[in-house]
């Protein structure tokens, strides 16, 4: 098959998404303007960084003609909701080896990739912590035989390389590129495709969802791994705040859900507790506090998540409205 072909087979009806601007009293007060790129309505399923991450390893598996997709993740993951869904819209069989015991009645996350087609395998998590090592990998393939395997939260070259490409979707639809460029980081692998897709331009900010201060050196691993195959030459502008983790990976607190609840109220727009909200809070808490100067644009990815709220609320009692 001809890649333009397989190109446009994979590509999503609605990529790409819209960029919105949010108005509000506390952004004319303080002269700032604020962009959302709002990647959580590129697919129901398949949305967010996570079809930016998926797309060139969909591509890369078809091309080697793989059927099986394996890949891994917890028991909430964004990840294994999209690569469930997308294994089902593009034809490959799905395989997600997750960490931790079965748990009936599966929450909505693994109830909907099983109910896709998914066949998941709870594994220990000594085991998981194992998944990158080549002798647990070679049981792995010994086990489930050939497939195309996709590391936890999609993050790899190729993963970068498709978010790398939403800079060049912005050059369209925006006159002038925003002064900051915003967005959660988990593995950081969204930022560093962000970092590499403006190669220098500007400046980049993530917002860290967990504990720690990892990113750096992570992101920066991953810039040098890709840096040639992507031509970037400047990768010098960024830094990731890790003022707005709430606690760590999944942990919140009362602010945070009064934010995300607000924030549907004033914008239209749905948040999640675990990234989009930390995102979102920490952009307007450093707003409030004069962090970027007046007359400065932001501009802020939604990278979806949205399937979470529905396991968050089972767990914690309908907190997100
Ligand atoms: C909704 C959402 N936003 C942001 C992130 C963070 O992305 P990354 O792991 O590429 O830093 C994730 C995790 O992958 C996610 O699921």
């Amino acid at each position: 098959m001809q890649k333009s072909s397989i190109i446009l087979k994979l590509s999503l009806k609605s990529t790409p998404s819209p960029v919105q601007e949010i108005e509000n009293h506390l952004l004319q007060s303080k002269g700032i303007k604020l962009f959302i790129k709002r990647d959580d309505l590129i697919h129901p399923q398949v949305s967010g960084n996570k079809w930016r991450k998926l797309k060139y390893n969909l591509l890369a598996a078809k091309e080697q003609k793989k059927e099986t997709l394996l890949t891994f993740g917890g028991a909430f993951s964004n990840h294994i909701y999209a690569t469930a869904a997308a294994g089902k819209v593009f034809g490959f069989k799905t395989i997600g080896l997750i960490r931790g015991e079965r748990i009936e009645p599966l929450n909505p996350t693994l109830a909907y990739a099983e109910e896709v087609g998914m066949e998941l395998h709870f594994i220990t998590r000594s085991d998981y912590r194992r998944k990158e090592d080549a002798i647990y990998q070679k049981e792995v393939r010994d086990r489930f035989g050939d497939f195309f395997l996709i590391p936890e939260g999609g993050t790899n070259a190729a993963a970068i390389k498709g978010c790398a490409e939403l800079v060049e979707e912005v050059k369209q639809q925006l006159a002038e590129l925003p002064d900051y460029w915003c967005a959660s980081c988990g593995t950081g692998g969204t930022l560093s495709g962000i970092i590499a897709g403006l190669n220098g331009q500007k400046k980049i900010l993530g917002f860290s969802a967990l504990k720690g201060d990892f990113h750096q050196k992570d992101i920066r691993g991953m810039l040098s791994k890709v840096s040639a195959t992507l031509k970037v030459a400047d990768t010098s502008n960024w830094q990731v705040n890790t003022d707005y983790h709430f606690g760590g990976y999944a942990k919140f607190k009362p602010p945070l859900i009064d934010f995300i609840n607000t924030f549907k109220k004033d914008n239209n727009i749905q948040l999640e507790p675990i990234y989009t909200g930390k995102l979102f809070y920490g952009i307007y808490d450093l707003i409030k506090n004069d962090y970027f100067p007046s007359g400065s644009s932001i501009f802020a990815v939604h990278t979806g998540g949205l399937q979470g709220i529905a396991g968050f609320n089972r767990r914690f009692g309908n907190l997100i409205i």
